[in-house]
C-alpha cells in the first residue's frame, strides 16, 4: 500500500521504516523536501521524500505526524478527500500540566485532611469483579496496580499488600500524580460502561528491548 507521512520526524521515520520492511511503499513529507528525501534515503527500500502536499496527493493512506491540523500546512486539503488518515498526535504534555478540574485529587484531599498520615493512592483502577479471581490467578495474569504516594516506606507496605492478593505494584511517583490515576479510572470506566466488561485493568506491557533499527530518538516531541 502507498503510505504517506505528513512530517518526517521521529515517528514518521520509525513507522515508515517498519512499514517499508513489511512491503509497503513509503513517502515522507516535510516543509523542506530535502529533509524528507534525506529521511527516505536513510530508510531505503524504495522510500521517497517530497513535500507534504505531494504526500497528500499521491498516497492512499496518510499518517499525520504533525501536531497541527492539515489545513494549516497543506496548500489544500482536497487531496485528502475519502482517504484514511491515521492521527498519531498527542497534545503537548508539560510536567506541570494539570487541568483545573483535577487540581485536587481525592488522594491529595485526604492527605491535606490528615497531614500526619501517609496516603498512598492505589486500587482505584480495579473493579470489584477483578477479585473474583484469587491471588494465584491474578498473579498468573500479570495484573498490575498503579500506586502513588510521598512516603517510600508506606508505598513498600502497600506494594507487599498488593502482592499478597496477586497484584504487581507499579510506582507512579509522588501523591501529586494521583490525579492521573484518578483520571485513568475515568478512562477505564468509560470502557467498562461501553462494553459491560468490568474485568479490564490498566497495565504496562513493555515492548521487547532492542537496538534502534531506524536511528535514535532525535530532538522532537513525545
Ligand atoms: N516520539 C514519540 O515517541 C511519539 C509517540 C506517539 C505519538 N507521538 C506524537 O507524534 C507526533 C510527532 O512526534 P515526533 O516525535 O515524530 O515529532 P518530531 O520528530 O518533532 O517531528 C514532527 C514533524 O512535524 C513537522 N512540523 C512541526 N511543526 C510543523 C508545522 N507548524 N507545520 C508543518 N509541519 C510541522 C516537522 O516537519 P518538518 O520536516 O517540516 O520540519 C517534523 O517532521 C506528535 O504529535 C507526538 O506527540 C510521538
Amino acid at each position: 500500500m502507498k503510505i504517506g507521512f505528513l512530517g518526517s520526524g521521529n515517528m514518521a521515520r520509525v513507522l515508515g521504516g517498519a512499514w517499508s520492511l513489511a512491503g509497503h511503499q513509503i513517502t515522507f513529507g516535510s516543509r523542506d523536501a530535502a529533509k524528507s528525501r534525506e529521511v527516505a534515503k536513510g530508510i531505503g527500500n524504495g522510500a521517497s521524500g517530497g513535500t507534504n502536499d505531494e504526500v497528500a496527493e499521491s498516497c492512499e493512506v496518510i499518517v499525520s505526524s504533525i501536531r497541527a491540523v492539515p489545513s494549516s500546512f497543506l496548500t489544500s486539503t482536497s487531496a485528502l478527500t475519502g482517504k484514511v488518515i491515521i492521527d498519531l498526535n498527542n497534545r503537548d504534555f508539560p510536567r506541570e500540566y494539570k487541568p483545573e478540574e483535577f487540581l485536587n485529587s481525592l488522594a491529595e484531599a485526604t492527605q491535606k485532611d490528615v497531614p500526619s498520615a501517609k496516603i498512598v493512592k492505589a486500587l482505584n483502577n480495579q473493579a470489584m469483579e477483578v477479585f473474583n479471581s484469587d491471588a494465584v490467578a491474578l498473579k498468573e495474569a500479570g495484573i498490575q496496580a498503579f500506586i502513588a504516594g510521598d512516603d517510600d516506606r508506606a508505598k513498600q507496605i502497600v506494594t507487599e499488600l498488593l502482592s499478597d492478593i496477586g497484584l504487581k505494584a507499579i510506582d507512579f511517583g509522588l501523591l501529586s500524580n494521583a490525579w492521573l490515576l484518578e483520571l485513568q479510572a475515568d478512562i477505564l470506566r468509560t470502557y467498562m460502561f461501553a462494553t459491560g466488561n468490568f474485568l479490564a485493568t490498566p497495565g504496562f506491557i513493555e515492548a521487547p528491548r532492542a537496538e534502534p533499527r531506524f536511528g535514535e530518538r532525535r530532538k522532537g516531541t513525545y
